[in-house]
């Protein structure tokens, strides 16, 4: 416990002494009259009194090279203003968002040295800015004029810095409609970096640079593209790159730009180009990112419209493109630029792909790093993905109705390190729905996670790597219970012991088929089984009852007989044998009702001196008699002598001879009962011998 008090103060103390570095960095260096602090200065000159409400400049220490009084009160910029200012070797004014009419050119001249002037939002006029031009330092690099509301553009502005090293002008948020930049480069002959944007400009009119990098253009009244072409070559022959975004531009004339053949970026979003022909950025020869999001009536992309060796990034997001197979042929609108590697199609319809398709459409561009296909209306996660796009290092399938992560899809993309699966329709994960590399970002959040055992594995990998999850844990929630899954209290233990109970599930009912099938064996085997019991059950009896004494014997003979045989048993041997006086057992008409069969057969049996087997295709085919015989026979065994009498009713045919029955007759020792009168009364008197001979013998002694 101590150790973590200790290590948590130490953390303390390592974030206070990183933000007293901070603080030093930046500290308050002058004050006003009541101590309270109007700029922050930092030690390598720079000096900051923003948003002050200063209306004069106040004593700035000496040291100051660089000056940013943005947003104050200043309106007028002259020598007596100066007098604040000891140093005059400032290489940095910021002075934006004041309140300046007017500046001094004495004012102006004073900075020698001056390379960065910003002067934006400020209530200038044409007027005036020319005349403080005039006495600027010729060392100026960067010039911002943008937010002054000038109303028209003219050459004479920038006469007075013909010659300069001026590298970027800003002039962006003004008014203009027209822009007459016929002189402009032959002022500004290392201007590299020139802003038009947020005018009202519809007519572009510039001379040559060779120097120009960066033009931008964006949201301006252009209804085409400006004419950087002509038959005296490009205007612009080293530009770099161009925004011609949020323009009216409605057709994209490539003969105004075909000869920009250093130009790397092109930004045509926001315009209100309808179609992307084809070979459309074939002859710009380095181009390398376009930009074309939002463009509200776009609505066509020609097969080959990317045609492009050079082409590495694509931005068409937010264009309500259908990627479906009539209104795009999917396997050609990415053809022909075989260098892609950011693919931003994200907030078009791109539900109705199938997966085919997909692979279709990626297998163009398979050197793709980073994906975007957010918003895209898609209910699953292209195959595509993982088996083509073996580069991948970023994924965004953000706001779509993805429900499920296929097990092992990140498995082949070894180079994913950024994931936005966000607001999604996932319930869960796992870990074989995670890539194992290691991730720098991964964003879960807005699933309607289903908060169950199953969540216990995410809930940990969330918590493990709480710094690259975004939006970890507040939107990170329960569909059901609206509990954040940082909160949830699911029990690992619990978990465990459902595991258990379904482990113990699992074995009762193993357990009771198990007893089910011992069951059905022992009910099939239970002839079998009662005999060996009557088996263990007759020695016992044996052993109780000694020599068995024919003064125990309460029948002469037991009769054996199947149901179907016994009337004619009944009347052919019972009733014939009781005529003679022979004490005669059969059950079918003297067991005695209520006592189990089982028992009263087995002491009825041993209790009779003979057992007769009257053997049938019946008797064969009867289990109950099956059991008499096998009890008969092994009481035979043990006896020694012979108590079996088997009668023979019929020919037993062939399928019913089973071994036991083979041995019953197979030595001849039975009496076959012919239905032929004398036969059968031969064999009767036969019979009545055997018994009463024994019964003579052996019962007379006892009576
Ligand atoms: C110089 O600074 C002081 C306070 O710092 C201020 O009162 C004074 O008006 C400033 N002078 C000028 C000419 O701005
Ligand atoms: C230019 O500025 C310097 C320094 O303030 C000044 O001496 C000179 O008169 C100014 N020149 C013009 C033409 O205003
Ligand atoms: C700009 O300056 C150059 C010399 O640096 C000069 O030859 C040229 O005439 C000047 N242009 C204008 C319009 O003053
Ligand atoms: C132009 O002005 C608007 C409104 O004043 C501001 O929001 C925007 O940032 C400005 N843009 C530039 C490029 O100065
Ligand atoms: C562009 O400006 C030049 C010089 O001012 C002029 O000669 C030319 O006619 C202008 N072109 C257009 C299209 O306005
Ligand atoms: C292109 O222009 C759009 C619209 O103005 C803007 O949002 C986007 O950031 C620009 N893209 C690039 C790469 O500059
Ligand atoms: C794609 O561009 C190449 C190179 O410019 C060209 O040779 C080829 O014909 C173009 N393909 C199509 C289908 O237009
Ligand atoms: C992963 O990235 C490395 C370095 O960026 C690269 O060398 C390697 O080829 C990439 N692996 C795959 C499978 O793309
Ligand atoms: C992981 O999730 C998948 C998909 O829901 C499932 O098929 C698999 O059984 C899970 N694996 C584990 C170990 O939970």
């Amino acid at each position: 416990m101590e150790k973590y008090i200790l290590l948590a103060c130490f953390i303390q103390l390592i974030v206070i002494c990183h933000g007293s570095k901070e603080y030093r960095l930046r500290q308050p260096c002058v004050f006003d009259s009541s101590r309270k602090p109007l700029c922050w200065c930092s030690g390598d000159g720079y000096t900051d009194c923003s948003g002050q409400g200063l209306n004069y400049i106040p004593v700035l220490p000496k040291t100051t090279t660089r000056l940013k009084l943005r947003n104050n009160h200043l309106e007028i910029l002259n020598v007596e203003t100066l007098k604040n200012i000891s140093n005059n070797q400032l290489t940095y004014l910021d002075v934006s968002k004041n309140r300046i009419k007017k500046i001094d050119s004495d004012f102006i001249g004073v900075f020698k040295r001056l390379q960065t002037l910003d002067l934006n939002v400020n209530p200038l006029t044409n007027e005036e800015l020319k005349t403080s031009m005039k006495n600027i330092s010729t060392s100026l690099q960067k010039l911002f004029i943008s937010g002054l509301t000038l109303s028209h553009f003219d050459d004479d502005l920038l006469k007075p810095l013909n010659g300069s090293k001026i590298t970027v002008l800003g002039l962006s948020n003004n008014s203009f409609h027209d822009f007459n930049g016929g002189h402009i480069f032959n002022y500004l002959k290392h201007l590299t970096t020139l802003y038009l944007s947020y005018n009202h400009i519809n007519n572009f009119n510039a001379s040559r640079s060779y120097s120009l990098k960066q033009l931008s253009l964006s949201r301006n009244d252009l209804t085409e593209v400006p004419p950087f072409c002509s038959t005296a070559g490009a205007l612009f022959p080293n530009l770099e790159q161009l925004y011609i975004d949020q323009n009216c531009i409605s057709v994209l004339n490539m003969n105004n730009l075909n000869c920009l053949d250093n130009l790397i970026l092109l930004n045509i979003s926001e315009t209100r180009i309808e179609t992307l022909g084809s070979n459309t950025f074939n002859k710009l020869k380095r181009l390398s990112a376009l930009s074309a999001h939002y463009m509200e009536s776009f609505n066509y992309i020609e097969p080959f419209a990317f045609n492009s060796s050079s082409l590495e990034k694509i931005n068409i997001r937010d264009n309500n493109l259908q990627f479906k197979v009539p209104k795009m042929d999917i396997s050609l609108v990415f053809s022909g630029c075989p260098n892609l590697k950011i693919l931003d199609i994200s907030n078009n319809f791109l539900g109705n792909l199938r997966n085919a398709e997909w692979g279709l459409l990626f297998s163009k561009i398979s050197k793709l790093t980073y994906v975007d296909i957010s918003r895209g209306y898609l209910l699953y996660l292209p195959n595509a993905i993982p088996n083509v796009l073996h580069n991948l290092k970023e994924l965004r399938v953000s706001d779509n109705g993805i429900d499920f992560v296929p097990p092992g899809y990140f498995n082949t993309l070894h180079n994913i390190t950024d994931i936005y699966l966000n607001s999604n329709k996932l319930t869960t994960l796992n870990h074989t729905q995670l890539p194992t590399t290691k991730l720098h970002h991964l964003n879960l959040a807005y699933n309607p996670f289903v908060c169950d055992c199953n969540i216990l594995w995410l809930i940990n990998y969330l918590k493990l790597h709480k710094r690259i999850v975004s939006y970890y844990p507040s939107h990170y929630i329960c569909a059901d219970t609206k509990l954040r899954l940082e909160d949830l209290n699911i029990e690992k233990r619990s978990c465990l012991i459902g595991e258990q109970t379904s482990t113990i599930i699992k074995c009762s009912c193993f357990s009771v088929m198990l007893i089910l099938v011992i069951i059905s064996g022992v009910y099939r085997n239970r002839w079998r089984l009662r005999y060996f019991m009557y088996i263990l059950n007759y020695k016992r009896r044996k052993y109780i009852n000694g020599n068995m004494k024919s003064s125990n014997f309460s029948h002469d003979v037991y009769i054996s007989c199947s149901e179907p045989d016994f009337n004619f048993v009944y009347s052919n041997i019972v009733e014939k044998l009781e005529e003679n006086n022979v004490n005669v057992y059969i059950s079918e008409r003297d067991a005695v009702g209520g006592s189990l069969k089982i028992t009263s057969t087995l002491e009825n049996m041993d209790g009779s001196r003979f057992v007769m087997l009257c053997l049938s295709n019946s008797y064969v085919q009867d289990h109950w008699c099956e059991y008499e015989t096998y009890m008969a026979m092994e009481r035979s065994i043990y006896e020694g002598h012979d108590v079996l009498i088997v009668v023979l009713l019929e020919d037993i045919s062939s399928v019913n001879m089973n071994k036991t029955i083979h041995k019953l007759v197979k030595n001849n020792d039975f009496i076959l009962w012919d239905t032929n009168e004398d036969a059968s009364h031969l064999s009767l008197r036969r019979l009545v011998r055997l018994i009463g001979d024994e019964n003579t013998t052996i019962r007379s002694p006892s009576t």
